[in-house]
């Protein structure tokens, strides 16, 4: 089994965390190829939790070797404080390899996505603010500093000057904020160097090589389809490719090296931020999932907006993706509704449309067409095979299997990484 690519299905927080982590176990590497510090990944091992932001979930896996691949971008001053924090906790961090041509997060850049949030005022995409925008902005225009630059001071001070003084004017003149200095900039990363250069290595050779040896590699996105750059609700959405093929991308491995690719995705739907969500409920059936999925995000703490399980989303994302697997999670918050809705179509313009309308015009203005199912009352917390749930909750999830494009492998029934019903082995 070589390489193994985790991506999230819907707008994000599907519980990636939790399906990356259940595979640790069985796998050599885990690497983030893609985001940054806008992802929140969270654990529950024995009740004790977890969030993750920039970190490979394998960190939590004493076996695992944790790599920041090349398409991530890397706020140092987060790394480290993430690095502290587990390491106060008890979790050994030594393993971790970050590329060499991962691109860093300059302060300059966090600054400009707050403030252009700011200034786009009822049109803002509804950032974490983190930075990520502007940095990957920032890459494709080729002003972007990467990794390997902090190990050579005056390429640092001439690819910094270089940025701000673009950045400056844009800085001063549109937002109105003080110039930042060259001298600040390079003095902030350098303070990283030291401790960061360990860490450092050309890991899309070290993975290709893995590979080669038969090792386990497993790809964890950050983000999910519907985020995508090119496949997501754009303008809503991050600045990275959150699909399969930002797995090669944002690792070096080819798609060759790849032999299966598996989307979690939530047994309804949730979004932070702004965007088309045609399924999102404003009553109290969405008050309810917020509350008893406890849909506050992992980042920012922001409310998420909630909605039912929406197919042809689904579908997409198994088709921009090639998923092989799907992983069903938080069955356990939807015990307890009477019936419970999914869309399995849209109505735009008075006609039913089976898959997301070609534009975003469409997209905006589609109708859910849900079908009704029966709920149940009984707990599901406890099931660790299909047959431990009662008929309701199996003929929801059998129903989910036969309209999302791909087959279910797993259901998450609770937050701990023990609470799952695995239907078949994914590794
Ligand atoms: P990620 O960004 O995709 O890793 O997901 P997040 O960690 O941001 O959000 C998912 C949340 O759901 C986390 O708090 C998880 O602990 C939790 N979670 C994951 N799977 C399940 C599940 O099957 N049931 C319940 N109740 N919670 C789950
Ligand atoms: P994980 O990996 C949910 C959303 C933001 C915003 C949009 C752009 O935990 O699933 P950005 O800061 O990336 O420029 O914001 O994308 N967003 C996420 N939503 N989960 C995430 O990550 C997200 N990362 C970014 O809320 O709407
Ligand atoms: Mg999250």
């Amino acid at each position: 089994m070589p390489a193994i690519v985790l991506v999230g299905a819907q707008w994000g927080d599907e519980g990636k965390g939790k399906a990356t982590d259940a595979l640790g176990a069985h796998v050599d590497y885990v690497v983030r190829f893609n985001g940054g510090n806008n992802a929140g990944h969270t654990v529950v091992i024995d009740g004790e939790k977890y969030a993750l932001h920039l970190l490979p979930t394998g960190i939590l896996t004493p076996t695992v070797t944790p790599v920041i691949g090349n398409g991530v971008v890397v706020d140092l001053s987060v790394l480290f404080a993430e690095i502290d924090l587990l390491n106060e906790r008890g979790i050994d961090t030594s393993r971790l390899l970050v590329s060499a041509n991962a691109h860093v997060i300059p302060p300059y850049n966090r600054t400009l996505d707050k403030v252009t949030e700011r200034f786009l005022g009822s049109r803002r995409i509804g950032t974490t603010g983190r930075g990520i925008g502007p940095t990957y902005a920032d890459k494709m225009n080729r002003v972007g500093i990467r990794v390997q630059d902090l190990f050579d001071e005056k390429i640092l001070h001439a690819k910094v000057a270089g940025a701000l003084a673009l950045k400056n004017q844009v800085l001063v003149k549109v937002y109105n904020q003080r110039a930042i200095t060259e001298d600040e900039v390079v003095e902030e990363l350098l303070t990283f160097a030291d401790r960061l250069r360990p860490m450092v290595a050309d890991t899309a050779l070290l993975l290709n090589q893995a590979v080669t040896e038969g090792k386990n590699v497993l790809l964890e996105g950050g983000q999910a389809a519907l985020l995508d750059v090119d496949h997501g609700t754009y303008p809503f959405v991050t600045s990275s490719s959150a699909t399969a093929g930002g797995a090669c991308t944002g690792s070096g491995l080819p798609p060759t090296a790849i032999d299966k690719v598996i989307a979690v995705a939530k047994a309804y739907a949730t979004r932070v931020g702004e965007g088309p969500f045609p399924t999102e409920l404003h009553d109290e059936d969405g008050e309810r999932l917020r509350r008893v999925g406890g849909e506050f995000g992992t980042t920012t703490g922001r409310p998420r907006r909630c909605g039912w399980y929406d197919a042809p989303v689904v579908r997409h994302a198994a088709r921009i993706n090639g998923v092989t697997d799907l992983v069903i999670t938080k069955l356990d918050v939807l015990t307890g509704f009477d019936r419970i809705p999914v869309c399995v179509a849209y109505e735009v313009d008075g006609q039913r449309v089976d898959e997301i309308p070609m534009t975003q015009t469409d997209f905006h203005h589609a109708k859910p067409v849900y079908e009704w199912l029966p709920g149940w009352t009984e707990d599901v917390s406890g099931a660790r095979d299909l047959t431990d749930l009662p008929t309701a909750a199996r003929d929801y999830v059998q129903f989910l299997n036969d309209v999302s494009g791909a087959p279910i492998s797993a259901v998450g029934v609770g937050q701990d990484r023990a609470a799952t019903i695995v239907l078949r082995d994914l590794i």
